[in-house]
């Protein structure tokens, strides 16, 4: 049995308090799955005070300053401090575990050219997406990308369509762990365009500024709206897409019209659902947990084992090749298409 892979955690929230308790309670399975035992040196949490931990809580700092670290896994979330922890640790030759979408959405290409940088949690949280893209997938041709990539406001979608308020949405939203720190992250669909904007780098293979890509959120759909799109034989679904043919980038998010025998439409709760067509491998659906703790957490986990394994960090190094590329002028597929915009 090779050394234990030493590991800090950045992060106690949701998603951290999931990870660790899978690190203690399933130990013997990961040890499996990664050839040697995954050790929690240490956590850092911005308020350490009275909380309990499965490893000593410690200050960001010194936790990165320890020696023998092999990687850091951070879910703390948001572009800072997040960014700098990162930068210092892939500078110091450790392996970089995140399930931060802003921040890899935003400086992924530049930060995965410091080092290994795995962030399988960033897109669909239990969904095998971002590897599949990047390795299984690299040689294809991707076409176009479709799916619903924000677990949140599908979650409020369906509940609004079965009569409850706006409010009371979001409310249930964040009770399950779901919603974003900030959830106007997810209302207003920054959330899922930076999903798409990862997404499409390393299925169009160029660098997408998020910040290009149209979106129109869920804060002014009506529970009416619902309704009348279920008396047309529809649902209304957040859809992000995105297309890459012919080198230009089309991409958006936006509430549309999903006829109800779609695959799309049967996507409940919060679950995520990612469709793509490849020129080779043909058109492929995943579906699946996209928000909540134990789905984030079992990305992060897959990511951890890879890192042990001393697996390629294939996405990564897939952005890694883009970080000196200007980014795609990004324009948006409109109200038609894939589905008619639902306002
Ligand atoms: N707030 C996010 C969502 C969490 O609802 O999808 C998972 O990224």
């Amino acid at each position: 049995m090779r050394a234990p892979y030493r590991v800090a955690l950045l992060g106690l929230g949701n998603v951290g308090g999931a990870l660790a308790r899978r690190l203690v309670e399933d130990a013997d399975r990961i040890t499996t799955a990664a050839g040697r035992p995954i050790a929690l040196e240490g956590i850092a949490v911005a308020h350490p005070e009275g909380r309990r931990a499965p490893a000593p809580l410690l200050p960001a700092a010194k936790l990165l300053a320890r020696p023998h670290l092999d990687a850091i896994v951070e879910v703390m979330g948001g572009l800072e401090p997040a960014h700098t922890y990162i930068s210092m640790a892939l500078r110091a030759g450790r392996q970089v575990i995140t399930a931060n979408k802003q921040l890899i959405a935003a400086d992924g290409p530049e930060l995965a050219r410091l080092g290994p940088l795995r962030f399988e949690a960033s897109v669909a949280s239990a969904i095998p997406i971002v590897e599949t893209l990047a390795e299984t997938l690299g040689a294809d041709r991707i076409g176009s990308i479709m799916g619903i990539l924000n677990g949140t406001t599908n979650s409020m979608l369906a509940a609004m369509g079965e009569g409850a308020s706006y409010a009371d949405a979001l409310a249930d939203a964040q009770r399950r762990g779901l919603a974003e720190a900030d959830p106007s992250a997810d209302v207003d669909a920054h959330d899922p365009a930076a999903k798409l904007a990862i997404l499409a780098m390393l299925a169009f293979k160029r660098r997408i500024d998020p910040s290009q890509i149209e979106r129109v959120g869920i804060r002014n759909v009506e529970p009416a709206q619902v309704e009348a799109a279920r008396r047309g034989g529809c649902v209304i679904k957040l859809i992000a897409a995105a297309t890459g043919d012919d080198g230009t980038i089309a991409a958006d998010v936006r509430p549309r019209l999903v006829p109800a025998e779609a695959p799309m439409a049967r996507v409940h709760g919060a679950m995520n659902a990612v469709a793509l067509d490849a020129e080779y491998a043909g058109s492929l659906l995943f579906e699946g947990p996209g928000a909540g703790p134990d789905a984030a957490a079992s990305a992060v986990l897959a990511d951890l084992i890879r890192a042990a394994n001393d697996a390629p960090a294939s996405a990564g190094s897939l952005l890694a090749t883009l970080a000196d590329g200007s980014p795609a002028i990004v324009v948006p597929l409109g109200p038609e298409k894939p589905y008619r915009a639902a306002s």
